[in-house]
């Protein structure tokens, strides 16, 4: 089948064409560097499938033209699909397949890089020995071993980050409407939010981005969070609310901040801006803070991770191919569609 790649960076060719060889080359890839959008989307044609990104437009417009086009599968790299509209996709016949999940070790394990980073103050250290400076002033860490951690979202990356953190001999808070059995088991302490934001040490989001989630890290929250408290998030930027959360790192209510997501993140993240001005000042105030480490969204970047996105964005391809349905389908009847935004969110 004829595929068109969307948003392609070396790394998408690389691992799409290793796992299209593997699979015994059924598909003929095309990789286009620019986003899917209504200006581009006439580089589709001739393709039956498209594979776009998570900043990628598949609106109704595109989707129309698409159609046009004679695409007939939106393959996408990853498991959101909030850049897409569903109910538009099912109306035009265009089915829509996802990969629902690839590697929860890979942002479980950023996630525990971001605390243990900001504790024993590890960039700012690199920073000193590579300037011959290696005073230990103002690099004083502690312990992660007897600490409380709180972790809203118990899901596939918050069971990873629990069984880390057991490991560290951590106390394990955990925050979840529908906690299983699985956390109780690593020796988690399930607790309500009210609790969680009291008495942690380290706080770590890994619940998804719904209408509930928005905003969940509000000024409120902050206030009740322990004095010096370390928030990491590796979910969703909208999670939390960056202003309120910049207000508690100027009180020190808020001691350390680590983020691999931020809310504004589509004008910012995957590409390089190092030659432009920045203009959003909200970011630009987190970065003048020493006690947050920012990362963009490369949580879900490994080897391992990139792997499963390509083997199954090509069984997708290749079952929609062989059977008229992709392996991992999303549609509007199973899903919020794209327009009423979310139930689940967009994953990388
Ligand atoms: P999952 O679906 O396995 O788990 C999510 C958990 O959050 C579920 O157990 C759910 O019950 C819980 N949850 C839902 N609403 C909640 C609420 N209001 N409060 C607390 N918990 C709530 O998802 P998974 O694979 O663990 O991923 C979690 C999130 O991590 C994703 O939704 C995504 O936002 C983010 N992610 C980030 C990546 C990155 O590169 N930074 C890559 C992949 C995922």
């Amino acid at each position: 089948m004829k595929v068109a790649v969307f948003s392609a960076k070396p790394h998408d060719r690389a691992f799409l064409a290793q796992a299209n060889e593997a699979a015994g080359r059924p598909h003929q890839i095309q990789f286009f560097e620019t986003h899917l959008d209504p200006k581009t989307v006439g580089l589709a044609a001739g393709a039956s499938a498209v594979c776009p990104f998570v900043n990628d437009v598949v609106d109704r417009a595109v989707l129309a033209e698409l159609a046009d086009l004679g695409v007939r599968l939106v393959a996408l790299r990853g498991a959101g699909f909030n850049n897409v509209d569903l109910a538009a996709a099912g109306k035009l016949g265009i089915r829509v397949a996802r990969v629902p999940a690839y590697s929860p070790w890979a942002v479980g394990e950023h996630a525990v890089a971001l605390m243990l980073a900001l504790n024993r103050k590890l960039v700012r250290a690199h920073a000193r020995t590579h300037e011959g400076n290696f005073a230990l002033d103002g690099l004083l860490g502690f312990d992660m071993h007897g600490k409380t951690v709180g972790l809203v979202g118990l899901g596939r990356i918050g069971l990873v980050v629990a069984r880390i953190l057991g490991g560290f001999g951590c106390r394990v808070l955990g925050f979840d409407p529908a906690v299983g059995d699985e956390f109780r088991a690593l020796g988690g302490e399930a607790v309500g939010l009210e609790d969680l934001l009291a008495g942690s040490d380290i706080i770590s989001l890994h619940c998804p981005l719904t209408p509930e989630t928005r905003h969940l890290i509000d000024a409120a929250a902050v206030a009740r969070m322990k004095h010096g408290v370390m928030l990491i998030n590796t979910s969703r930027g909208a999670v939390i609310d960056t202003r309120a959360v910049i207000d508690g790192l100027k009180s020190g209510r808020v001691g350390y901040l680590g983020l691999d997501v931020y809310e504004e993140e589509g004008d910012l993240f995957f590409e390089d801006l190092s030659e432009q001005v920045l203009q959003d000042d909200v970011f630009a105030r987190l970065l003048t803070f020493r006690n947050v480490l920012i990362t963009g969204h490369q949580a879900f970047f490994t080897r391992e991770a990139l792997e499963a996105i390509a083997r199954t964005t090509v069984e997708n391809i290749s079952a929609f191919e062989r059977s008229g349905a992709p392996l991992h389908e999303v549609t509007s009847e199973k899903f919020v569609c794209a327009e009423e935004k979310s139930k689940e969110e967009t994953i990388a």
